[in-house]
This record gives structure tokens, C-alpha cells and sequence, in this order.
């Protein structure tokens, strides 16, 4: 109601349906599709937020049908692959998964034994796809059972952010950025998401997945990717992916004692007449589920060793942004008075502008031989013309035309898994709790002190 049919919306003002596409709505609901379209218009229309007019609102409502369909029914299958029998021949099938990890192998097993598994079929798996390697590892292998890799769509909507795929842009078709993009001249590169909504509804959700599963294993560690990834062949997804598995398999491996030094597990506490994490609803009493993570991770290649790579996300935190932060090295001599107190600072920041910061020295006018940091930027939002589309919309339509390079590869996802197991292991073995941190601030101080430990400082202190 709030993402995809709005994403759709906008896809079909813009003429990238096919007119002959329809969306069949499917959940456990007893409804008909006169009752779905009332949802639809009290739930989804307010997410509208640009292009919106009831005529064409209107016409991308007769798009849109429903059924009820219940995962332990195989008759409600039937009547499913009877509603698209139709057309199922001739056209393409996208069968979009969003439901608890556990009733993603019923659901695909149901699918093949009504026949919805052919060639013409494609499958979106919404996160989270399981809870851990060995979930996941149940979950792809049961998927695989009845559907080919090829008809696989892994969706992790950070992929689909506009400025996230500009980095590859920015890196590979310039010539200016390459050449600096290693441990030769980058000291240390942040990644960050931070949020200032804290878990709203979504307690219970929320409370038996934490951060870590819930941002890191996924999120952070595609933008890990694509900031660090070589060039790939071409921009053809197994090309993409072949290298972004390749940055994961060289993260170095996080021992129980690194997870000590490296990793930060936080929860906000009750702050500014905003609740603590443990006040809120239904989180259990006590409850050790992190609402913040910082690590310091390591890339074990030729290009990156010996740079950290700080990662944190967080929610209730002080500002809402998704940023990847470049700081290069220091010069090294210096001959302007005051050069060495900051060097060149790369900030590419994803959300909630889309902008390119590269923070060079410039002299300050007047006599005597200052100089000082300004940004040569660049705000794609207003610069660069054209539709900015959400990314879930770019990512539903990738689906429809076949393009998996957006979407995550089998052994990419698990890879990623494997990494973050330490990290959880050694929490659920630890007696050390969460640190807290206020509601509307940075974190808390272990993760300043985690830089610390380099000379390093967060982005918001530097
Ligand atoms: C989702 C998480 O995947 O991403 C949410 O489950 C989080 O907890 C959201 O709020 C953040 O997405 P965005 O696009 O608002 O940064």
C-alpha cells in the first residue's frame, strides 16, 4: 500500500506498463476486488505524493484485481493459476513474495504444483530472506527446488536508490576518481544510515530481528559493495555481481575477539520526551536487541588493505542520511600555513539529498597564507534534469524487463551471512548488554571511540 502500488502509479503515468498489464493483489484477506479497491483507495493514494490525478488514477485502478489466497490452501493455488491462465502463456508472470521467511517454501512449492513456475515466471523475494546463513542457506535451497537462479529476484531496495547506482557512474566513467580510489590515498571510508524514526509499530518485528539483520547484513553492505568493488566487465548483472561477491569473500573474517574490539551493539534510551527502545511497544522488558551497530571492517585485497571501513546505522539518531564518506590521506608535506588541519573529503550522499561533495582547499582571500575547505558539489536533484524515480519503482520495472542486475545473487546473500555470523554469535554468548544512547543523538560513545582508536572521527564531528 505505501511502496509498490504507489511505485506502480508512477510507472504507469509515465506509460512504462505494458496497457495490457495487470497486478493481482493476493493476501489471506477475504475480500473481492471491489473491497481490495477500497483499501487501495483509503491505504495506498495517500503515498502518493507527485503526479497524482484521479484520471489517471482512474485508469490505473482497472489494473488492479484480487484474491484472496492463503499459503496452506492448494485450492486457493488453483483458483490463482486459473485467474492468470488467460494470459499466462503469452505473457510474463511476476510473482512478488513479501511474507514471514518461513512461507517462502510453501508458497514456491504451491506455485510449481499449480504450474507457475515456467520459463515466462519470475519471482521477487522481499527481506528478510531468513534469519541467519543456515535459514537463508534453507530458504534459497527450497526456492531452488522449483524456480532456476535466472527467475530469482532477491530485492534489496537500497539497490534501487538512484545515487546508490551513481556511484558506479561517478567511479567507472570518470577518469578523475579511479586512480585516487585506494589504500594508496584513502585513509579511511565511512558508510552510514541513519534514521531518526525510532521502531514506531514494528516492535515486535523489529525486536527479534535488530539492526544488524535488519540494515547491515543487507543495506550497508551493498553500499560497502559498490563503494569498493573493482570494475566489472561490463554492467551485465552477473558481471556486477561476480565483483560485489568478490569484495564480501575478501572482508576479513570477524573472530569472537574482533567482534570485542570492532563491533559496537547499541540501544537508545528514553531522551527529549522520547521513548527508550525498551519503553516502547512490544518490545519485551530487558529486551538486548541493538537499534544501533558500528563496526570496523577490513577488505583484505590489494586495493583497500590496511583502510578501515566504519559501517553504522542506527535508529532515533540525530539526522536522517545515508552517506558514503571518502577521507584521504594527508599531504605529504605542507606549505600553506594551515593546510594539515583537514584533508580531501569525498561525501556522496545517497539520501535525503542526492549530492557529490568533494571538499578540496582553497585559499582564504586576503593576505597571509590560509587556506580552507569548501565543497565542489554537485545536487543531482537539482542539476540534473529528468525523472527521479523511487527505487522501488526502478526495481519493479527491472523485474518486468528481466534485469537482475539490481537484485542479489544466491552465493552474494550468503556470503554477506556468513560475514555478520560472528557478530551474532558472539552477541548471543556475550554477557556485556547493549550500550545506550540517547534518542536524538549520534550513538553512543564506544562508537566515537572506536575511531578514536585510528585518529579517526565521525563524519558530523570532523
Ligand atoms: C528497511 C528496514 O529495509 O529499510 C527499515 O526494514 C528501515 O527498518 C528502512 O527504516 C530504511 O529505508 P530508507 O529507504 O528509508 O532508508
Amino acid at each position: 500500500m505505501r511502496k509498490l502500488l504507489p511505485c506502480l502509479y508512477q510507472a504507469h503515468v509515465a506509460g512504462l506498463l505494458h496497457p495490457a498489464g495487470r497486478i493481482l493483489g493476493v493476501s489471506r484477506s477475504e475480500l473481492d476486488t471491489a473491497g481490495f479497491l477500497e483499501k487501495v483507495d483509503s491505504d495506498s493514494k495517500i503515498h502518493i505524493k507527485q503526479n497524482f490525478s484521479e484520471e489517471a488514477w482512474a485508469s490505473f485502478i482497472k489494473r488492479i484485481h484480487y484474491l484472496t489466497v492463503d499459503v496452506t490452501r492448494p485450492e486457493d493455488f488453483k483458483a490463482l493459476a486459473e485467474a492468470v491462465k488467460a494470459r499466462r502463456e503469452t505473457d510474463n508472470v511476476v510473482i512478488y513474495l513479501s511474507t514471514a521467511p518461513k512461507f517462502f517454501a510453501p508458497a514456491c512449492a504451491e506455485l510449481a504444483n499449480v504450474g507457475l513456475n515456467g520459463s515466462n515466471v519470475r519471482i521477487v523475494l522481499e527481506k528478510p530472506l531468513g534469519t541467519d546463513l543456515k535459514s537463508s542457506q534453507e530458504i534459497n535451497t527450497d526456492v531452488a527446488r522449483y524456480f532456476q537462479e535466472e527467475q530469482v529476484y532477491r530485492i534489496d531496495h537500497y539497490l534501487g536508490k538512484e545515487a546508490l547506482q551513481n556511484l558506479l557512474a561517478l567511479r567507472f566513467a570518470n577518469l578523475v576518481f579511479e586512480p585516487l580510489w585506494n589504500n594508496k590515498y584513502v585513509k579511511s571510508v565511512q558508510l552510514t544510515i541513519a534514521e531518526q524514526l525510532g521502531v514506531e509499530e514494528r516492535g515486535e518485528f523489529y525486536d527479534i530481528t535488530g539492526a544488524l539483520r535488519d540494515m547491515v547484513q543487507n543495506h550497508l553492505m551493498q553500499m560497502l559493495c559498490m563503494t569498493a568493488m573493482e570494475a566489472p566487465k561490463s554492467l551485465d548483472a552477473d558481471d556486477v555481481r561476480d565483483e560485489k561477491l568478490k569484495v564480501i569473500k575478501s572482508l576479513k573474517p570477524l573472530t569472537y575477539a574482533d567482534v570485542d574490539t570492532d563491533v559496537v551493539r547499541a540501544q537508545y534510551t528514553e531522551s527529549k520526551g522520547m521513548n527508550g527502545y525498551l519503553q516502547e511497544r512490544n518490545v519485551p522488558a530487558g529486551s538486548r536487541t541493538e537499534t544501533y551497530v558500528a563496526i570496523k571492517a577490513e577488505i583484505n585485497n590489494e586495493r583497500w588493505a590496511g583502510v578501515p571501513f566504519y559501517l553504522r546505522t542506527g535508529k532515533r539518531l540525530t539526522g536522517k542520511v545515508a552517506e558514503i564518506v571518502l577521507n584521504f590521506r594527508d599531504l605529504p608535506r605542507h606549505i600553506f600555513e594551515n593546510s594539515q588541519a583537514a584533508p580531501n573529503r569525498l561525501v556522496i550522499e545517497l539520501q535525503p539529498a542526492e549530492s557529490v561533495r568533494l571538499y578540496t582547499q582553497v585559499k582564504t582571500p586576503g593576505a597571509g597564507n590560509k587556506v580552507e575547505l569548501t565543497a565542489l558539489s554537485v545536487d543531482m536533484g537539482k542539476e540534473i534534469q529528468g525523472r527521479r524515480a523511487e527505487a522501488y519503482e526502478r526495481l519493479l520495472l527491472d523485474v518486468i524487463n528481466g534485469k537482475l542486475a539490481l537484485f542479489n545473487r544466491r552465493d552474494e546473500l550468503e556470503a554477506a551471512w556468513e560475514w555478520v555470523m560472528p557478530i551474532m554469535e558472539n552477541w548471543e554468548n556475550s554477557s556485556t548488554p547493549p550500550h545506550g544512547y540517547p534518542a536524538d543523538s549520534w550513538g553512543p560513545e564506544a562508537a566515537r571511540n572506536l575511531l578514536a582508536r585510528n585518529g579517526d572521527k565521525w563524519h558530523e564531528e570532523q
